[in-house]
């Protein structure tokens, strides 16, 4: 292998902890910081944070051949290191502003413990000319023959595809000023065997936040084209297969359902929103996108409490809360505000998923969260499917039908063909599809 870089990644979240990981596993030796304490002492041992498939393999087996290490103590990784990768997190606040509180601090232990040049990557999403900005401070916080080169190297992995996606980007975009901490970036990047697209510091920044933007413009067009599949009568499933079949729409993220949620697409288009307003400009799509995503939500509701009508009392058994499949992720998931909509109208809540009802307690003090989805289904008045879990799509709905008290499925993901749902009995209620009832098409 080429060179073999000293590489600090801090921040232990979803895109620190993967980049780090695949980076020792490319053969650098990496060294991942948090200030967490706990979660550190947990990685160190091989313990997971987060789920992602294949991840807890993967450290373990670079822990074990010491590529890779972790450590509270961010002044050790800084010390340790050439090159810096930024990857803390960066929520967005209720007016669309960035919070860059751990950004800063960051910046601010970079420019105490460097006593070598450093080229710093900024793995978070950050608003346009954060990294213009953070090498100007470092500059003048540190002293005058030491280097400190800023680089944007946004991260486009999908939770639950995460380690895939980092070894198999579809392009690495690598956004420099100085071209010879552009070089060294891309270098790091080669054997990914991909697209490799220099840009200045200014467009690799904004290039996160467009894709971001656009394919949550995507998933609310899709969306918006499911309710009148409902009026005149059309499959919505067919009609993004017909548009996707043309190369310059693609087939991805036209799947209709109950809106996007997780931790970047609501953040990153609220953002990108506020970023236009900033400079003046009224971004009238993306207010749209964000709009529809949020009424998407409220009209799987009225779905519901159509089919089943009144909720009070009702037992409503909801099959799947992370905001997709493959992660425990439950921020901004649709079915936290599904549960507490059907809440608030009175039901009962028997909620499953495969993976995060351990931590979604919290979140949901007043449900019953159960990790046998047989246990939730019991006696419903109806089904909620929110996330299109494998698990949920292969339970045994022949046995389903004879638990529940109605056989009546509300399916946000369009998981199943109706026809099929309908011939086991269930009246099936689904996204800019047809409803059918068994072996009947009510409308
Ligand atoms: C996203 C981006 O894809 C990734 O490039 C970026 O780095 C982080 O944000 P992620 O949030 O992990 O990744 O999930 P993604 O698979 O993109 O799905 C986002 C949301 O959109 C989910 O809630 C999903 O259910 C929803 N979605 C996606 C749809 O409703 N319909 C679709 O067709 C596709």
């Amino acid at each position: 292998m080429a060179q073999v870089h000293r590489i600090a990644v801090i921040g232990t979240g979803y895109v620190g902890l993967v980049s780090g990981t695949c980076f020792a596993e490319m053969g650098h030796q990496v060294i991942c910081a948090d200030r967490d304490e706990g979660k550190i002492a947990r990685l160190q041992q091989g313990g997971m944070p987060i789920y992602e498939p294949g991840l807890k393999e993967l450290v373990s087996s670079n822990l074990l051949a010491q590529r890779l290490s972790f450590t509270s103590l961010i002044s050790d990784a800084i010390v340790e290191s050439d090159i810096i990768f930024i990857a803390v997190g960066t929520p967005t606040e209720d007016n669309g502003d960035v919070d860059m509180t751990q950004v800063n601090s960051v910046i601010a232990s970079i420019a105490a413990y460097s006593t070598t040049s450093k080229i710093i990557v900024m793995k978070s999403t950050v608003p346009v000319g954060t990294g213009r900005w953070v090498e100007e401070q470092l500059k003048s916080l540190v002293a005058a023959h030491l280097d400190m080169h800023v680089v944007s190297n946004p991260e486009f992995l999908r939770e639950g595809s995460a380690i895939e996606d980092t070894f198999h980007p579809d392009r690495v975009v690598i956004g420099a000023d100085h071209p010879e901490a552009g070089a060294r970036i891309a270098a790091l990047h080669a054997p990914l065997r991909t697209e490799l697209l220099l840009t200045d510091r200014e467009s690799a920044e904004l290039i996160k936040y467009a894709s971001n933007a656009f394919l949550a413009a995507k998933i609310s067009f899709i969306n918006e084209m499911a309710h009148v599949c409902e009026k005149v009568g059309a499959n919505v499933g067919l009609v993004a297969k017909g548009m996707g079949l043309d190369r310059r729409i693609g087939p991805h993220f036209l799947n209709a359902g109950i809106g996007y949620g997780g931790s970047c697409f609501p953040k990153d288009t609220k953002a990108q929103l506020k970023l236009a307003q900033n400079v003046d400009y009224d971004f009238k799509i993306l207010r749209s996108v964000i709009e529809v995503n949020h009424l998407q939500r409220e009209r799987f509701v009225h779905k519901i409490e159509q089919a089943v009508g009144n909720l009070n009392g009702k037992q409503i058994a909801v099959l799947g809360l992370a905001f997709k499949p493959n992660t425990d992720d439950l921020r901004d998931a649709p079915a936290l505000d599904i549960i507490a909509a059907l809440k608030d109208r009175g039901a009962i809540v028997n909620a499953y998923d495969p993976v995060s009802t351990g931590h979604a307690a919290r979140l949901l003090p007043e449900v019953n969260l159960l990790t046998d989805p047989y246990l939730a289904l019991n006696e419903a008045d109806a089904v909620v499917i929110t996330t299109e879990w494998e698990d949920i799509r292969r339970l045994n709905w022949r046995l389903v039908r004879g638990l529940v008290k109605q056989p009546l499925i509300v399916d946000g993901r369009n998981i199943f063909e109706p026809e099929e749902m309908s011939r086991l009995g269930f009246t099936y209620v689904s996204i800019g599809r047809k409803t059918v009832a068994l072996d009947m098409v009510t409308s």
